[in-house]
């Protein structure tokens, strides 16, 4: 068994026992672990986000079930696809975003041309890392989401809501065409998510609240 996808199947299990509007989104999830087959061989890029904030990531994911992820993602890199986001090509004002925001995609279907470690229609599932210091702009999309904070502290804003402060082992769900956005302080975000329908949605910047 893949340390990685335990470590995922962990994480909702836990979610389905301590938040019911949860339990639909982490189901599918669970659904599309039960649906993997095996490995494949993926590229990956060398991002320099990712290589200046990944540590500091580690040093900063105090929940058992973060660290425990984390770790699996140390140990199975070969499972752990990192790429530049390429939701934002056609969006120049984000290009300086996207210097400081990198992607690892686990399982979900191949789209622009990336292999996922694990090829699956059910869900779309890997991991976000974002720079200190940084505003990800207001966006949205039609595929239902789950966050699962891994690592480092960051403000949170859905739809025109306050915004709240999230920290490692924190759960959020953005539900189909909610704007989202996220800001980053002194320490680098590092989070799981996972889009459980729709997955070949576009994302789309929203207007700001
Ligand atoms: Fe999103």
């Amino acid at each position: 068994m893949s340390e990685v996808l335990g470590a995922v199947r962990a994480i909702c299990e836990d979610g389905l026992a301590r938040d019911a509007s949860l339990g639909e989104g982490l189901r599918q999830i669970l659904y599309a672990l039960d649906g993997l087959g095996d490995v494949r061989s993926g590229a990956s890029q060398k991002l320099d986000v990712v290589e200046r904030y990944l540590g500091d990531c580690r040093a900063l994911s105090r929940d058992p079930l973060a660290q425990r992820l984390v770790t699996a993602m140390d140990r199975e890199p070969e499972r752990v696809a990192w790429y530049r986001s390429k939701s934002y090509d056609d969006e120049p004002t984000m290009a300086d975003f996207l210097s400081q925001y990198g992607v690892a995609l686990i399982l979900g279907p191949d789209r622009f041309g990336r292999r996922c470690p694990y090829l699956s229609d059910r869900a779309s599932l890997g991991v976000t890392l974002q720079a200190p210091n940084v505003d990800y702009p207001a966006h949205a999309h039609e595929a239902v989401e789950i966050y699962f904070i891994l690592a480092g502290s960051v403000e949170w804003q859905q739809g025109d809501g306050v915004w709240r402060r999230k920290a490692p082992g924190d759960l959020v769900l953005h539900k189909a065409h909610e704007p989202h956005a996220m800001r980053t302080g002194e320490e680098p975000l590092l989070a799981m998510f996972a889009w459980v329908s729709d997955l070949m949605s576009d994302v789309y910047l929203a207007d700001p609240a």
